[in-house]
């Protein structure tokens, strides 16, 4: 039952930048450094890049698997392989999506925010944290996030080719020339060395802890989309048969080296002017307050890199918000069978409404951040990999297309049925008892 009508990719390219720029995103420049931070720096980023080949690799691939070979999306992709009694992991996804894009979009709106501020400003004149807090929440907060969604809704509207693989077509090279310019210029800093250090050096017994090691799983889903059917999407456009193992290698890749290029920024900019107090600040606004306090004090550069450093994070979250947006269109289209325009007017109309709490409060946008990232995107996973390994008559197959046959693809199995689902069990049990202790938290 192929649907000869069914959208696809305009070329190998555009699907692969398409897939790093749904990577690529606040996860990496924001989320990123800040969970580094927070997890003693170098040890975390050994950890995260384990996560990353030994459960994101083999999720990724499961997830083009069942996208490229059923052609459609999560919820009737999940069903075609196992039956009706899988479409509830479908609508998790869905469900997980509408919920990412709810707060994600308000972060993205605080971005086009201070990138307009930098230009306009340059950062002069207002107290950094009096700044955040003028921006992150309440009636501004609100303006942007709406603004930031219709732009989100223009470009899905646009369809796969015209308008989410143009848009990753211009943007995704524009975002890794930034950074790396950025880069370049955090080395010339005096007193950048120290950042480096401490990014760098890993120190060793914080390499054993559990937290750690669930943290660096949850960072390893959230940066490359995974757990919530946005790479099973995309692939379902897939038109020729790609080599789904390299392509998996090259997305994963291009999505840690963004990440480390972002820490080799971040780390020596708040290093060189003295904020090395505030690395290890946990909020998710310290990098947004931190950040433009470094470019405070550097007068008339502060403006330029700050334009280009929050023009990159704006970049970023966009093509990640139009993967999400995306899940929830491409479900409708196929589920209700709704235009796409329809589809992506109604899911996006509704997913800005749903992110208001988010807009007006710090606390409720941490919540649903831990939640959908740290809880969803992991049961995501799991059940996925179990999917994949257990019911799914025969992935192996499905991968061989366009890649030949290759030895160590029953490992590959192998692993979905009992590497992953462990691993990922554990890093459950420790979601869940930070999720617990955040919720207590707030309430008492
Ligand atoms: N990967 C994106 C980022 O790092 C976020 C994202 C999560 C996008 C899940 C799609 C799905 O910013």
């Amino acid at each position: 039952m192929e649907d000869a009508s069914r959208e696809q990719w305009g070329s190998r390219l555009g699907f692969i930048l398409a897939a790093v720029g749904s990577a690529v995103g606040l996860g990496n420049m924001w989320r990123f450094p800040y969970v580094t931070a927070e997890s003693g720096g170098a040890a975390f980023l050994v950890l995260y890049l384990v996560m990353v080949l030994l459960v994101g690799l083999p999720i990724m691939l499961a997830e083009f698997s069942v996208g490229r070979g059923s052609k459609k999306s999560p919820i009737q992709a999940l069903a075609h392989y196992g039956g009706p009694g899988w479409k509830p992991l479908g609508g998790l996804f869905v469900l997980t999506g509408l919920l990412i894009l709810s707060y994600y979009a308000v972060i993205a709106g605080w971005t086009m925010r201070y990138t307009l501020a930098a230009l306009v400003e340059g950062f002069q004149g207002v107290d950094a944290a009096a700044r955040f807090d003028r921006f992150a929440a309440g009636l501004d907060a609100v303006g942007w996030h709406l603004g930031f969604m219709a732009l989100t809704i223009a470009i899905v509207v646009g369809g796969i080719k015209k308008g989410i693989e143009r848009a990753a077509l211009t943007l995704i090279p524009l975002l890794f020339l930034i950074v790396i310019g950025l880069d370049i210029y955090a080395a010339t800093l005096s007193g950048s060395g120290e950042g480096y250090a401490y990014y760098l050096q890993p120190s060793l017994d914080a390499l054993m802890s559990p937290d750690v090691l669930a943290a660096a799983a949850g960072q390893a889903f959230f940066s490359l989309s995974l757990g919530m059917g946005a790479m099973l999407t995309y692939s379902s456009y897939l038109s020729k048969e790609e080599n789904l193992p390299q392509e998996s290698l090259t997305i994963a890749l291009s999505d840690f080296g963004i990440a480390f290029l972002a820490g080799l920024l971040v780390f020596p900019l708040m290093f060189a002017l003295g904020l090395s107090g505030e690395v290890g600040e946990s909020t998710v606004g310290a990098l947004f307050i931190s950040i433009p306090g470094a470019f405070t004090t550097m007068g008339g550069a502060g403006r330029v890199v700050g334009f280009l450093f929050f023009g990159a994070l704006f970049v970023g979250a966009l093509t990640s918000s139009i993967s999400l947006l995306e899940v929830v269109t491409s479900s409708a289209i196929d589920g209700l069978d709704w235009t796409r325009k329809k589809a992506a007017l109604v899911a996006g109309v509704g997913i800005a409404i749903l992110g208001l709490p988010a807009a007006f409060s710090l606390d409720a946008l941490s919540l649903v951040d831990q939640l959908a990232g740290n809880v969803f995107l992991v049961v995501g996973a799991l059940m996925l990999s179990i999917f994949v390994g257990w019911t799914m008559d025969d992935p192996i197959a499905e991968v061989r297309k366009g890649a030949g046959d290759v030895g160590w693809f029953p490992l590959w199995r192998q692993f979905l049925r009992w590497v992953v689902p462990a691993l990922l069990l554990l890093v459950l049990y420790y979601s869940l008892q930070d999720t617990w202790a955040m919720i207590t938290g707030m309430i008492g």
